[in-house]
This record gives structure tokens, C-alpha cells and sequence, in this order.
């Protein structure tokens, strides 16, 4: 199988079994419960395939470490929901569909958003429960947290807000696109190998390799904003130059930022032949998302 039908295969996987780890939406909070469903559905399922993948260099099987790789995509789609609210990016569509808020309502999308954030934590914390190393799952919630913190993919998003119509600058650029894309990306990868019991030097490497994938994500999410079209990627586009957004394209132009991925993506091939295994993989993969046009 390719890098594509790889991934594809793990898309299938996620979407056939993501919603069996949310609640039914009965009751009082149905409509949360409806909310929290609408946003885990589609997308490309970039972080549960690293997580899954990481894992398995180190001979854990995907059934182990599915609860992991699903945790990483709720984050991730509370970070969607929260990003297009009207405080936000103020963005009416996503994955195709309509956006958390204009398919509820803002109050619904909020708590969706939040709710996904705990279930992450909830799910982390039960991988106690399939056999793992205690150890190695504390050091997964702990690092996850730091990930998505402050300190991460929140405040990355916080200083993406407060960076609009401001000059670009690269110092700024690269902590935003650090900090709100590649530090969860990091953390995925290193959770699937930490909970395979990975050494400190491959998860160096590891964190070199996701650290500059995550950044080239980013890079490439910047450009398809600028070059594609809305039914390519199933949320708006020119979104970024409307509300001068701190963005590759604003700091190098198009071309320049083209370039740019290139390097950052060397710069992970690098790192991809020093992993342990999956060197392929991991390298086609750096190719996918280079070229990837949605
Ligand atoms: C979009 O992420 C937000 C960014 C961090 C660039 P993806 O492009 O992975 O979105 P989905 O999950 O495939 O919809
Ligand atoms: C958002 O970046 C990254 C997140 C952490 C949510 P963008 O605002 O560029 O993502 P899109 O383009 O809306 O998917
Ligand atoms: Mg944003
Ligand atoms: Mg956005
Ligand atoms: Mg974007």
C-alpha cells in the first residue's frame, strides 16, 4: 500500500469508529452531544494516522493505541470549532459542512468544543485500562496538556489572533505556526511512541521529524488558502489575506512560501532517515502533505 492508501485506510478506520467514543445524543444536552458528533466527522485524519504509525514502529498495534489516536482528533476538532467561531476566524464552513456555530449556535459550538477538549483527557487517562505502561500513559496526558495548553496550540491560536493586521514578521510567524499546529503534531507522534516504550534517542528524532512536518502542514495550509478553491478543501478560501492573518504568503509571497515548504520539508526527510523504522513512511509522508491540495 502507498502513503495514500495508507492514510486512507486509517481515515476509514477513524470515521467508522470515532463517534462510538462519544455518548448518544439523548437527554438534556442532546444538542452538545449533536454538536460534538457534526465536528468529528470527515477531515483527513493527518494526527490519528501519526499517532497510530508512531506506535507502531514500536510493535503496538492500532486496536492498542486507537483511544490515543481518536483523543488527538477531538482535540483537534475542538480547536476547528473554537478557530471558525465569530470571535475567531468567523468562518461558516468547515470539512464541507456547516461550521459548529452555524449549523447549533455559538453557545452550542462553545461547549462542543470544550466537551471534546475533556474527552481527550478522559480517553487518555483510560489507556490505563488496555494493558500500557502507567508510567508511560501519565507521561502522554502530561505532555499532551503542555501541547494544547498555553503553550501550546492555545496560545499559538491566541497569538494567531493577536498578530491580525499587524506586519509580518518572521519570528512571530514561526512561534505562531509552532505553537498552534506543529506542537500537537509533535505530541501525536510522541505519544504513539511513547506508549511503545520509545528511548530517548528515537524520540528526539522523532520530535525533530513531526516538529518540521507540523510546520510544513501549516505552510501548506497558508498556501492552499491563497491558491485553492473552497470545494478543494471544504472551507473557505482568501480567508487569511481578508482578515490579514500572519501568514507565510503575507511574509514571503506564494512562490517564497512554496520554497519555504521545501526546505522544511528536507529538513524532516533529514530527520525521517534517522528514525528507527518506517523510514519510507515516514518520508512519503512528508511528500503527501508537500503536494497535498486539500
Ligand atoms: C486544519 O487542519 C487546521 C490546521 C491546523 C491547518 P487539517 O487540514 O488537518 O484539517 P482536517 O482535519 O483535515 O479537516
Ligand atoms: C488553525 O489555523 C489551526 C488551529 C489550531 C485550529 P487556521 O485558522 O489557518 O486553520 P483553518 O485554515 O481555519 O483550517
Ligand atoms: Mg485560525
Ligand atoms: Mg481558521
Ligand atoms: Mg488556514
Amino acid at each position: 500500500m502507498d502513503i495514500a492508501q495508507q492514510l486512507a485506510a486509517t481515515q476509514a478506520l477513524i470515521d467508522e469508529r470515532i463517534c462510538s467514543f462519544l455518548p448518544e445524543p439523548v437527554g438534556p444536552a442532546a444538542r452538545l452531544l449533536a454538536a460534538m458528533r457534526h465536528s468529528v466527522q470527515g477531515g483527513k485524519r493527518v494526527r490519528a494516522f501519526i499517532t497510530i504509525k508512531a506506535a507502531e514502529m514500536f510493535g503496538l498495534a492500532t486496536v492498542t493505541v486507537l483511544p490515543a489516536a481518536i483523543a488527538f482528533e477531538f482535540m483537534h476538532a475542538a480547536s476547528l470549532i473554537h478557530d471558525d467561531m465569530p470571535c475567531i476566524d468567523n468562518s461558516p464552513m468547515r470539512r464541507g459542512l456547516p461550521s459548529s456555530h452555524t449549523q447549533f449556535d455559538e453557545h452550542t459550538a462553545l461547549l462542543a468544543g470544550d466537551a471534546l477538549i475533556v474527552r481527550a483527557f478522559e480517553l487518555l487517562a483510560l489507556l490505563r485500562t488496555s494493558g500500557l505502561d502507567a508510567e508511560a500513559v501519565l507521561r502522554v496526558v502530561g505532555e499532551f496538556a503542555e501541547a494544547t495548553g498555553a503553550m501550546g496550540l492555545i496560545g499559538g491560536e491566541a497569538a494567531d489572533i493577536e498578530a491580525e493586521n499587524e506586519a509580518a514578521e518572521a519570528g512571530l510567524l514561526n512561534f505562531i505556526h509552532t505553537n498552534k499546529t506543529a506542537k500537537l503534531i509533535v505530541a501525536a507522534a510522541r505519544s504513539g511512541a511513547i506508549l511503545g516504550g520509545a528511548e530517548d534517542t528515537a524520540l528526539r528524532t522523532l520530535t525533530k521529524y513531526a516538529h518540521h512536518l507540523g510546520l510544513l502542514f501549516q505552510i501548506t495550509d497558508d498556501i492552499l488558502d491563497a491558491t485553492a478553491s473552497e470545494a478543494q478543501l471544504g472551507k473557505p478560501v482568501g480567508a487569511d489575506e481578508a482578515s490579514q492573518k500572519m501568514t507565510y504568503p503575507a511574509l514571503l509571497g506564494v512562490e517564497g512560501s512554496r520554497q519555504r515548504a521545501q526546505e522544511v520539508a528536507a529538513m524532516a526527510i533529514a530527520a525521517a532517515e534517522a528514525l528507527p523504522a518506517h523510514n519510507e513512511l515516514w518520508i512519503e509522508l512528508v511528500n503527501l502533505l508537500l503536494q497535498r491540495n486539500n
